[in-house]
């Protein structure tokens, strides 16, 4: 299941500090997937930790358009990832069958392009049941 790890993307940064910046994410050029969704995240206080879950298909790049979101991932075999987005030029790939904690400074505003749409079905949220589920799945 797991065959691909996730990976900050550097978005180009067009302009200057005298006028100000725009960041692209354009398909098959810094986005490995066709976009199907687009959400944004925001006034998550900062003690409340997101996330708790993984997918089983979803693959996603999100980037703090403001603020610092800080991302714990692990996969089934245990790999353990932690990024930190703190700037809006960079975004970070993450690949299906990552369980995500997210944890937002007070300005952290999440911007996600996702390869799905809206699918409840695809999310694992029990964490044994993740590690369970990915393990048999892999062995197919
Ligand atoms: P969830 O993905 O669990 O958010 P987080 O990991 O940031 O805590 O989604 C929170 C709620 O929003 C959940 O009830 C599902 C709903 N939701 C949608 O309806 N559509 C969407 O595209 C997303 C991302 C969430």
């Amino acid at each position: 299941m797991v065959d691909s790890i996730p990976e900050l993307i550097n978005f180009n940064k067009i302009g200057s500090l005298n006028l100000g910046y725009i960041s692209v994410g354009e398909v098959q050029e810094n986005v490995p997937f066709e976009i199907k969704r687009v959400y944004w995240t925001y006034y998550t206080p900062n003690h409340v930790i997101r996330g708790h879950h993984a997918h089983i298909e979803l693959q996603q790049i999100v980037i703090a358009v403001s603020g610092t979101i800080v991302f714990d991932l692990e996969n089934e075999n245990g790999d353990k990832y932690s990024f930190t987005l703190d700037d809006p030029d960079l975004g970070l790939y993450i690949p299906p069958g990552y369980w995500r904690t997210i944890r937002f400074s007070h300005n952290g505003v999440l911007v996600c392009f996702a390869s799905e749409k809206y699918d409840e079905q695809d999310y694992i949220r029990d964490y044994d049941n993740f590690k369970k589920k990915l393990k048999i799945s892999g062995e197919e």
